[in-house]
Formats: C-alpha cells, sequence, structure tokens
C-alpha cells in the first residue's frame, strides 16, 4: 500500500462508509446505528430512515436481566442489518447513569458495570455471530449530553477502573466486540480520540482489545495525535483534510510510519472479515422480529406496586377506564440518532381492547402532547375515572424531557401528568400508574396510587407486552437496573451535575447509583434490581465450597430458590459481595453475579454461580493493580439490592505479597510491616530522637510518644532534610531497595 493509501483508510468515505481501495480489493463496509434497532438513512436524513423492527430501548432491556434475550435481539438486529448491506451496528451504549438526568439514559443498560457488561457482551454476541459487527460506545465517561463534545471529565484512577470502565472490560473480554467508539468529551484533559492511556494502554493493551477503534461522529480533535493514541478511524469522512494530514506527519517524521501500518493493519483485519460475514438475499421475517419486540417488551416491564393484588386484572373486570394519551400515542422509545422507523407500532388502548374485548373500556387524553394538563383535561378524566372499576393511567415523560444532545433539568414528570394522577387517585382507589420514561422519575403520587408499572421506553410492541402484563398473560420479572431516588437531591450528582466551566469533577468517585444510596443509608422509591412478580419466590440453603480461600482460588457458590406461589415466574437471582473491615472505602455491597431463573408453581431449582478474584478486588490506585486484602467477605444473594435475605461469609487471604512499592515519599509508618522494619526503624529515628538517654520520666516517654507518632505520617524523603546530616540520601535509598524487594 502506498502512504496515501494508508492515510486514506484512516477517514471514513462518507457519513457512514469506509474507503475502498480497488486497486487492492480492499471493500468499503458500512455502518450505522443504533442500540435498539436499525436506523439506516440516506445521509443525516434520519427522518426517513428505513422501517426496522424498534426494541425496547436499553434502559428498559437492561431491566430484563436476561442476557439470552439481549442475544436473541442482537441477532434479530443483524438479521434486518444483513438484509440492509450495513456490516457495522453503532451499539450497544453501555455509559453508567452517574446521574438520572443524562439525556441518554434512556440509551445505556445502568448503573452498575456488572449488569452493563453482561447485557452489552450478550448483545453483541448475538449481533456477531450472525455476521454483524458491534460498536460499543462511548467509549469513555460520556455521562452526560451537555457539551459533549468539548466537556472534560476528571475521574481518579481508581474510579474509572471500578466504575466507568467494567463494563467495556466485561464486553471487550467477553465478546470482543468488531469496534469500539470513543467518546467525544475529554478524559482527564485530553479528548478520548487522542487518549493513548484509554484507547491504548487500557483498551489495546491492558484488555487485549481486538478490533478497530471509531471515532463518534465528528469527535476527532487532531487527527495525526488520535492515530498516535490508537484511534484507528474517523467518522465521518473529513473530505480528505484529515488524510493530508497524516500524509503529512509521516513525511516531516512526526508520525511513524510504523503507528500508521500498525493501525492500519487492525482496521484492515475488520474490514475484510465483516466483508466475509456480510451474507446476500437475506429476508426479514419482520411479523417474528415483532413478535421478539413484544416479547421483550414484556419481560423488561418492572412491577413497582401492586397494593391488594389488584395486578393482573381480573378477566371479568366490568369497567376498565384508560386514562392519558400515551395510551394512544405511546412513549416507546428515545430521540437522537438511536431513533428507529418501526416496521408497525401497537398502542395499549387497542391492545388491551383486544384482550379484555367483554369488559366497558372508557378513556380520556388528561394531558396533551407536552406532558401539560387544564380543567376541561381533568374533569373529563376525572368523570371517566369515577366511574370504573379500576383506572389505568399512562403517564411518564414525553420526549421532549430526554434526548442525545440534552439532558433533563429535573427528576419530575410533567406537572401536568402528576396533577392528573393525583386527581384520579382521589376518585378512584384502584389507580394503576404505567409510566413510559427513558430514566428514573419522582413519585410524588408513590402512595396514593394503588399499582406502579415501569414500562420504560418499550418498543414498537409496548402495546402488546404492557396488555400482556396487564392480563397476566405474562408474568412480570423485570427488576430496575437503576435506582429511583425521591429527590433530585438525594443523588449523589445533585450538585455536580452537569459540568461547569467546561470541567465534570467526579467528586462522589466510585459511589454513584445504589452504591452511594447504600453507602449513605438514603431511601429511595424503589431500589435498584428491585421488581414485583404475581407469584412469590423464597431463596435457601447457601453454601460454599469452602469457608477459608487463597485470593486466586475459584469459589464455587450455591443456593436454591423456590417458586412459593400459584402462577409461572422468573426470578433474577442477584449475588452481591461485601467486604466486611476495609483497608479503603468500599461500597456496601456490590453486584458481582446475577441469574434469570423460570419456575413453576412449587417449582425448586439450584444456581450456582462461580466467583473469582475480580469478584473481591477492589482497585489500588498506588501500586496500579487489582488488590484483594486478607479478611472476611459476606456473599450475599437476593432478589433485590436491598434485599438480601441470604448470607455467607468466607474468609480469603491475600497472596499477592504486601510489598507495597516503597519510595522516598512513603511515609515512615508504611515501614512497620516490612520484614526488617525493626532495623528500618531503629535508623529512622535515630536520625531524630537522641537514644542515648532513655526516655524515663512520664514526660520523656510523651515526648517521645508524640514524635514517634508525628514521625509515622512523615514521608521518609523528610528524614534526610531534616535530619542535620544524620540521615543521608545513599542510606535512604539503600532502605528503599531493601524494603522492596524483601
Ligand atoms: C452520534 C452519537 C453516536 C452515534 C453517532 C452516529 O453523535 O453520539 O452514539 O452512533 O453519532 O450517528
Amino acid at each position: 500500500m502506498t502512504l496515501e493509501e494508508k492515510a486514506s483508510l484512516c477517514s471514513g468515505a462518507s457519513a457512514w462508509s469506509t474507503q475502498a481501495i480497488t486497486r487492492l480489493g480492499i471493500p468499503s463496509i458500512y455502518m450505522t446505528d443504533g442500540t435498539h434497532g436499525l436506523r439506516k438513512s440516506v445521509g443525516f436524513d434520519f427522518k426517513n430512515s428505513i422501517p426496522a423492527t424498534c426494541f425496547p430501548t436499553a434502559s428498559g432491556i437492561a431491566s430484563s436481566w436476561n442476557k439470552e434475550l439481549l442475544e436473541k435481539i442482537g441477532k434479530a438486529i443483524a438479521t434486518e442489518a444483513q438484509a440492509n448491506d450495513v456490516q457495522i451496528v453503532l451499539g450497544p451504549g453501555i455509559n453508567m447513569k452517574r446521574s438520572p438526568l443524562g439525556g441518554r439514559n434512556f440509551e445505556y443498560y445502568s448503573e452498575d458495570p456488572v449488569l452493563s457488561g453482561k447485557m452489552a457482551a450478550a448483545f453483541i454476541q448475538g449481533l456477531q455471530k450472525n455476521g454483524v459487527g458491534a460498536s460499543l460506545k462511548h467509549f469513555a465517561a460520556n455521562n452526560q449530553e451537555f457539551e459533549r463534545m468539548s466537556v472534560n471529565a476528571i475521574i481518579d484512577e481508581r474510579t474509572l477502573n471500578e466504575i466507568y470502565f467494567p463494563a467495556f472490560e466485561i464486553a471487550v473480554k467477553e465478546a470482543q466486540p468488531w469496534t469500539v467508539m470513543c467518546a467525544y468529551n475529554k478524559l482527564n484533559g485530553t479528548f478520548a480520540s487522542e487518549n493513548e492511556y484509554l484507547l491504548t494502554s487500557v483498551l489495546k493493551k491492558q484488555w487485549g482489545y481486538q478490533g478497530f477503534v471509531v471515532s463518534d461522529w465528528g469527535a476527532v480533535n487532531d487527527r495525526v495525535l488520535g492515530v498516535q493514541a490508537g484511534l484507528n478511524l474517523e467518522m465521518p469522512a473529513s473530505g480528505g483534510y484529515n488524510t493530508k494530514k497524516i500524509i503529512e506527519a509521516v513525511t516531516n517524521k512526526s508520525l511513524s510510519e510504523s503507528q500508521l501500518d500498525a493501525l492500519v493493519t487492525e482496521t484492515l483485519a475488520i474490514t475484510l472479515k465483516a466483508k466475509e460475514n456480510h451474507s446476500e438475499n437475506v429476508v426479514v421475517d419482520k411479523a417474528l422480529h415483532h413478535a421478539l419486540a413484544r416479547e421483550a417488551s414484556g419481560e423488561s416491564i418492572v412491577l413497582l406496586k401492586n397494593s391488594k393484588s389488584i395486578l393482573p386484572l381480573k378477566v371479568g373486570t366490568k369497567k376498565i377506564a384508560i386514562i392519558g394519551t400515551f395510551a394512544k400515542k405511546p412513549r416507546y422509545q428515545g430521540a437522537g440518532s438511536s431513533q428507529v422507523n418501526p416496521t408497525q407500532l401497537e398502542n395499549p388502548f387497542d391492545e388491551i381492547n383486544k384482550i379484555f374485548n367483554s369488559s366497558s373500556i372508557t378513556f380520556a387524553e388528561g394531558y396533551n402532547s407536552l406532558g401539560e394538563t387544564n380543567a376541561s383535561l381533568t374533569a373529563e378524566a376525572v368523570k371517566v375515572a369515577k366511574g370504573a372499576e379500576v383506572v389505568l393511567l399512562f403517564a411518564g415523560l414525553p420526549d421532549v424531557y430526554e434526548s442525545e444532545s440534552y439532558d433533563r433539568a429535573n427528576l419530575d414528570m410533567p406537572s401536568g401528568h402528576n396533577q392528573l394522577i393525583k386527581a384520579i387517585a382521589k376518585v378512584n382507589q384502584n389507580t394503576i400508574v404505567i409510566l413510559m420514561n427513558g430514566a428514573s422519575v419522582s413519585m410524588p403520587w408513590k402512595n396514593e396510587v394503588a399499582g406502579i408499572v415501569e414500562m420504560y421506553l418499550a418498543g414498537q410492541a409496548a402495546g402488546g407486552g404492557i396488555a400482556d402484563i396487564l392480563s397476566g398473560k405474562v408474568n412480570p420479572s423485570g427488576k430496575l437496573s437503576e435506582s429511583f431516588p425521591i429527590r433530585l437531591e438525594d443523588t449523589p450528582t445533585a450538585n455536580d451535575f452537569p459540568s461547569k466551566e467546561g470541567v465534570s469533577n467526579y467528586g462522589e468517585g466510585i459511589y454513584i447509583g445504589y452504591r452511594y444510596y447504600d453507602k449513605k443509608k438514603i431511601e429511595t422509591n424503589f431500589p435498584f434490581g428491585f421488581g414485583l412478580s404475581y407469584t412469590h419466590f423464597s431463596f435457601s440453603t447457601i453454601n460454599t465450597n469452602a469457608l477459608h480461600y487463597k485470593d486466586n482460588d475459584p469459589i464455587v457458590v450455591t443456593l436454591k430458590v423456590k417458586n412459593t406461589g400459584n402462577v409461572f415466574g422468573k426470578e433474577v437471582v442477584q449475588l452481591y459481595v461485601h467486604e466486611q473491615e476495609t483497608a479503603v472505602t468500599r461500597p456496601e455491597n456490590e453486584l458481582k453475579h446475577f441469574e434469570k431463573v423460570a419456575l413453576a408453581p412449587g417449582e425448586e431449582k439450584t444456581i450456582q454461580f462461580e466467583l473469582s478474584y475480580r469478584d473481591f478486588a477492589y482497585y489500588n490506585s498506588n501500586t496500579h493493580h487489582w488488590q484483594v486484602n486478607s479478611g472476611k467477605f459476606d456473599i450475599r444473594i437476593g432478589n433485590s439490592s436491598r434485599n438480601l435475605p441470604l448470607q455467607q461469609t468466607v474468609y480469603i487471604e491475600s497472596t499477592t505479597k504486601d510489598i507495597p512499592v516503597f519510595t522516598r515519599n512513603s511515609l515512615f509508618k508504611e515501614f512497620k510491616n516490612v520484614k526488617n522494619s525493626q532495623a528500618i526503624y531503629e535508623v529512622l529515628s535515630e536520625s531524630f530522637i537522641d537514644k542515648s538517654t532513655k526516655a524515663v520520666t512520664e514526660d520523656q516517654k510523651k515526648a517521645e510518644a508524640f514524635l514517634y507518632s508525628m514521625l509515622g505520617d512523615m514521608p521518609v524523603s523528610k528524614f534526610v532534610l531534616l535530619s542535620g546530616g544524620k540521615f543521608t540520601e545513599e542510606q535512604l535509598q539503600a532502605i528503599l531497595n531493601d524494603a522492596n524487594t524483601n
């Protein structure tokens, strides 16, 4: 290849396709969105993208906690991509929900990295096993929409490795997405698109990533720096502008051609694989995919409140009032690049009528498309509600409330929706609120209604999905993949979201979502992992294959879960880990494994989990490694982050030699555990304490004790500076070498 040809492969050929090189038989491949369905448009004419199946968006589908389902959806989208000559689908989106206000939270899975990573890996496998590549995005720390192309996310190393990286790490290691999409924002001062730490040392070296990195659309800042950092492909095309920059840089030796070759090799490998995996003449069974969308919707819906077991609706229910415009014009997906043109669209009103065809069903709009109500709309809704046995009140967030490119201003639903719910609950005690929203909302009416069902943005089959749940055809099995805080002020980023003056300080560190609410013992409306069923489950008989382990031993945990009710149901068994005494601050519980299990009435199953080192480790920023400290750990199992009835305590012995890396800045007290610490201690303390006269009087002993405690927190380099020559730099270096080798 010529230099020009190599450089040309580092930029797209158009909005959605890569550069072909006919001379060498190098094909162009086509990539397009999105995260919950295929969005293939001509250029940026998103309104007229080709019809495709619109599945529930990420926040909804993640509430299914169903890896098999995610894989099936990935496969379906791959089929539609193949049929439309698309080789890479730009999803999944897995940025953490640092704040519930994030404008694209509808498009991201969770506030927890393990749940996000596992959902992403399943989706990617579904795509790639069927010959279409994924694009894992947006790497990394794209946690707000406000000023997303310029904001500088300031995140400490431990928080990055424990919160903002793991979902990417899990997905890369388990599913090897053909591409990873870098984020728009800066991370610790450097744009993600030219961040060598992100794109090369973490992603490609530490995690062994095999694919190529594509920029978010328009995310490139300096293309040459991007090549040096490991950014393979700039999208969309920059019309040769950056190709020229690369050629100039190689020519004037400011960019090594070997670095360019390495990137082009990575890109070509995927390009050729994508072409080889492309299938012609693929036919899409739209009805089959719609049925999958309906299954996905039912599997993701979360039953949050069900007083007096008001749900499922009894078949003989005579008078049902359906209130809310969303019942006829459902909010079923989010806005922005992920927006799909659905092959069809069901609405709850029609689908409920089909199932409850013998009931008398009345309707009132209740509010307008902006979520505003007024006296006449409310009066009409109240009148309809008064005459009904049960009220199904559809509410949530209108699409202008949340979208790509802007964040939410608060946690609240439109005041019109909240006012309407209160007015209806006053006149009918059997009011069930059914929510269509992409992210958690406040619920000032929570105690005034009989039932609450969270649908999220449930895709084109939202109508059928909710009708199946309300009628009991499907028993709800969704669990919240994010916490539902009561007030914005309760959230970890209440004072710090979004960024100010271009900088976003992640001062809350590892404490986002349930990690924060648990640590601060803050009540939420509904906790992470929570969801009710029409049946009940019991957990029992937790066992581990031992009680004392070395930190690199495999740990096998088993337990039993039983359906103690009288209808079929599915339960999500969640396993959290808690470290009893921690050397560093740690969350109360951290999700490490989960399994969704289907049980007939009375049926009991044994579930097994295999735990390993990383399930117990925290990230040590001093040594830049994961670390398990010897001690007791509680393995806690249940069906919500706040309901963990089973617990087993195990002792884990660290095998990593506790040799901290001693430096001139190490504190004097850190030497006390080192093998020859006494000798070191003596030498160091002599440089300060006159040993010729033993401290005998109380005062002398107190003075010496104070001195030792003050010395304890002193960096040992100070001993050279302050000992008046008694303790030399050479002596210090000898001690450090000694301490680091023993
Ligand atoms: C957008 C989004 C990204 C999307 C891309 C292409 O700006 O950030 O998620 O895949 O551009 O549409």
